[in-house]
């Protein structure tokens, strides 16, 4: 069946009025500059929204006779956004008012892929029904119009700002620093080297300043785990292996796949396993992942022990904790 494309008047619309802009040029010049006005007008209103987003603080009260003390950035994002939508709809109405024409174009096409003559001819429609719309003619439309419609595409983007950091920069920002003792979970009672027998596992936080106080998203992001093994059972390179104490080592709890807690040792084998899918880590190779789906081993934090003989963290960790989806090339 071939594609068949014809310009009718459709009985169920009323009848084309005739409409000055039709024969009067000077008239339809002005009915362009109003449509453009409104676009950029459109533009400038979602100008406003980013402006006052952006620079605008959030505790910053004008007063306005009618409303009394008011949120100048939530005001000016109202207007911004009021402008923008209202004026380029008011923009796209009157354009199809006085300039468009009023012919319904029916295209009744194959369900599957038409005949080449008949994708060209539909080709040949569209750019023709485009030229019939006057945007080749009104390029003072196409512009203004193509400038409010990019700029409002940016609006969405801003909104990103209120999701927060990334979840790379928030998981590389545990609280572990140089000297930060290990504590005990529960108890945060800090911890010596001889608290723990070999093949002994322990959950640890870091231990809190005076005033601090843990939050649910801190406990996620320190937890370590703590491991005694015989210090000659680590198969370590120089660097990792002055990362640990004693036989001691610590790795970040939450597991480098989809950030699980890992929470099964097993002693016999040393390996530890994330419990969701299933990732196991062999803790004398500084947790390499020997099965399962994590990308990468868990991260190791280096630990001594201060001059009271308690464990501590020797520098932050060194790269983010948790799910590396970000990091794919990792
Ligand atoms: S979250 Fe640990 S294996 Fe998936």
């Amino acid at each position: 069946m071939s594609n068949e494309i014809e310009l009718i008047k459709d009985p169920g619309l009323p009848a084309h009025v005739h409409r000055r802009a039709d024969d009067d040029e000077k008239y339809a010049k002005r009915a362009e500059t109003q449509v453009s006005i409104l676009f950029l007008l459109s533009a400038f209103g979602t100008v406003l929204t980013i402006v006052s987003y952006v620079f605008i603080p959030t505790d910053k009260f004008i007063f306005i006779p009618v409303m009394g003390e008011t949120n100048a950035e939530q005001l000016l994002l109202g207007l911004g956004m009021a402008i923008a939508l209202f004026c380029i709809g008011a923009g796209a109405i009157h354009w199809a008012k006085t300039l468009m024409p009023d012919n319904e174009v029916i295209a009744e096409r194959h369900e599957f892929r038409s005949e080449d003559e008949d994708r060209a001819e539909f080709v040949k429609t569209v750019k023709a029904g485009a030229s019939a719309a006057g945007l080749g003619r009104r390029p003072l439309i196409k512009r203004s119009l193509g400038l409010a419609l990019g700029l409002s595409g940016l609006t969405p983007l801003l909104l990103l700002r209120d999701l927060g950091p990334l979840p790379k920069e928030n998981l590389q920002k545990t609280s572990w620093k140089a000297g930060t003792r290990l504590v005990t979970d529960p108890g945060d009672r800090p911890i010596k080297p001889a608290d723990l027998e070999v093949g002994a596992v322990a959950q640890t936080l870091p231990e809190l300043a005076p005033g601090e106080e843990r939050t649910l998203n801190n406990i996620g992001k320190d937890a370590v785990l703590l491991i005694r093994l015989r210090p000659e059972d680590f198969n370590l390179d120089a660097e990792r292996l002055s990362w640990t104490h004693e036989g001691i080592i610590a790795f970040s709890k939450i597991c480098s796949h989809m950030g699980c807690a890992v929470a099964l040792y097993e002693q016999q084998t040393k390996h530890l396993l994330c419990p969701c899918h299933q990732s196991t880590f062999d803790v004398t190779r500084a947790a390499k992942v020997i099965f399962g789906p994590a990308a990468r081993p868990l991260p190791q934090l280096a630990i001594t022990v201060d001059a009271d003989g308690y464990l501590v963290a020797k520098q932050p960790f060194t790269e983010p904790v948790g799910p590396s989806f970000w990091e794919r090339s990792s």
